[in-house]
């Protein structure tokens, strides 16, 4: 790794107790490995804030396919917003249901318009969105 910046940092002796017996559970190599993945999950995290961040998610709709018109309004949905889905899966689950997950890339504002869009749609039993990571 490149560039590497040592800086000290003052904590509790309690806290960085708990910490190293943490790490050591998830048998990290180094306390500096488990500060580094702590610092890249709080500015990925921070980036989810941001509605204009390109993101991957992914949702999954659970629904009724005996609802013809419901058919049709998932699909109007899906087209109005095809420049940020890169692919879906339908699955017949059982007589009366459908599972599909839609795999998505794009702003998050978007995505998350998308996601609620498709929750409200009458006859949709179960919606998750799930953010998976930044784009970049
Ligand atoms: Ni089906």
């Amino acid at each position: 790794m490149a560039n590497l910046v040592r800086f000290g940092v003052s904590l509790a002796k309690d806290l960085l107790a708990k910490f190293d017996s943490v790490i050591r559970d998830q048998e990290y190599p180094s306390r500096s490995k488990a500060i580094e993945d702590l610092i890249n999950r709080a500015i990925n995290e921070y980036k989810f804030t941001d509605d204009r961040t390109i993101i991957i998610g992914s949702i999954d709709i659970v629904y009724d396919h005996h609802k013809r018109e419901l058919l049709n309004k998932l699909t109007d949905i899906q087209h109005d917003f095809q420049e940020i889905i890169l692919s879906s899966q339908h699955i017949h689950l059982d007589h009366h249901n459908c599972f599909e997950i839609v795999i998505v890339k794009g702003e998050k504002g978007k995505i998350e318009k998308l996601s609620a869009l498709i929750k409200s749609a009458k006859g949709v039993k179960h919606s998750l969105l799930r953010l998976a990571s930044a784009a970049e």
